[in-house]
């Protein structure tokens, strides 16, 4: 089938400027990885998520992985994860040996709540992931003091929350983890993949960048010859003299510098994609068959847009826009425990009825930010004239 209006697998356009920022690093950049323009980009980043140490990685399952690893589980560990979120939150964790706890999100805001988390807690959890889901922040301060009552690492999965606020800080600088995606959907995309770590604590941000490369590290002490015993050193990493294996989980240097470029205009993009998103809101107030989460502040940049479709009616509601007027809904974020990799892995378990509610009634409208003005006006009228289809059917 083909769409009027697709829904999109890219997020945004670059600028020309972008793009000569992109052909210049192309041209320059020696090494074409680990170079001046990975400096740059870390450097960028920090200053803009408002954290200590960031680091950029070829995705932000690669920075989940990393992270994951650094939480050293121990068998029989527990990670408390949302049951409502894409696959990556979620399997690194169990790669690393933890079981999989599944928390449920609140029916309004669609992401874990503190309460949701606590009931989840026993004495055998270590860590919990966040998930700012849809690009909307959790309430951080509230997941933050529960976690330090019980000695829990916060994993915030900010792959949709770039550039979020919540009580006047960045989503991504509350846990001992921000994880971060560049993806082609992401609110900025790094050319299709690209992610960033950024980690709390300094002894355990000393070592990422061995965990990122290959173990790689400088030889101690001067060398009389730089090419004895080798040209570069490789050594284990080690936390608190517990070894950990490196990976090669880099970013290449034309990434890194459009990256960089990028993180000047995404508060802009941010600001542009919640205008759009308040005013789809607002034009669809009068049916309450739609129900959105309205924010209109830096909490949420509508990264996506999302709306419980009531009265049974979603297959539906995109079953008439897709075929009478051609435009591509999607749902998303099947419930992890209903999938065949975490029921085979034996996590197939969830008590989480807000999640799986939300999930079998949910309704993803496109929005990427390239959406032009009079395209979306176009989905917002298909979508009144669809639930007023709907209510005449009865
Ligand atoms: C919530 C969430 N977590 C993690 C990821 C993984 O990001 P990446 O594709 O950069 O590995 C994504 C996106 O794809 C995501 O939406």
């Amino acid at each position: 089938m083909t769409f009027k209006i697709p829904f999109s697998g890219r997020a945004h356009a670059f600028t020309e400027e972008e793009i000569a920022v992109m052909v210049e690093a192309a041209r320059e950049a020696v090494p074409l990885t680990q170079g001046r323009y990975l400096q740059a980009f870390e450097t960028a980043f920090r200053g803009y998520a408002g954290v200590e140490h960031a680091f950029a990685l070829c995705n932000a399952t690669a920075a989940l992985e990393i992270a994951a690893q650094l939480c050293r589980f121990q068998p029989g560990d527990e990670v408390i994860i949302p049951s409502h979120t894409f696959t990556a939150s979620a399997y690194p964790f169990a790669k690393k040996g933890a079981k999989l706890v599944w928390s449920d999100i609140d029916p309004a805001t669609r992401v874990v709540t503190a309460e949701g988390i606590a009931a989840c807690i026993t004495p055998r959890t270590k860590a919990i992931v966040v998930v700012h889901l849809y690009g909307f922040g959790a309430d951080m301060p509230a997941i933050m003091a529960l976690a330090e009552v019980h000695g829990l690492l916060v994993i915030e999965d900010t792959a949709q929350a770039l550039g979020v606020e919540i009580d006047g800080r960045r989503a991504g600088s509350f846990g001992h983890f921000g994880v971060f995606s560049f993806h082609s959907h992401k609110n900025i995309t790094t050319l299709g993949e690209g992610g960033m770590l950024a980690v709390r604590d300094p002894a355990v941000a000393a070592i990422v960048p061995m965990l990122r490369h290959n173990g790689h590290c400088a030889f101690p002490g001067e060398r009389d010859d730089y090419w004895v015993p080798a040209m570069g050193n490789v050594d284990l990493p080690e936390l608190d003299g517990e070894p950990l294996m490196p990976n090669n989980y880099c970013l290449g240097e034309v990434e890194c510098a459009v990256g960089a470029k990028l993180l000047e205009r995404s508060d802009a993009m941010n600001a542009e994609k919640r205008d759009r998103a308040l005013r789809v809101i607002d034009a669809l107030a009068g049916y309450p068959e739609l129900a959105f989460h309205r924010v209109d502040d830096a909490r949420h940049n509508y990264h996506l847009l999302v709306a419980r479709v009531g009265n049974g009616w979603r297959d539906r509601f995109i079953r008439t826009m897709a075929r009478e007027h051609g435009i591509q809904c999607v749902v998303q974020y099947y419930p992890l425990n209903r999938y065949p990799l975490y029921r085979k892995l034996g996590f197939g378990e969830a008590a989480c009825p807000h999640a799986d509610d939300f999930f079998d009634n949910m309704v993803s409208l496109p929005f990427h930010h390239a959406l032009a003005d009079d395209q979306l006006a176009v989905v917002v009228e298909a979508a009144g004239r669809t639930i007023e289809a709907l209510r005449a059917e009865g």
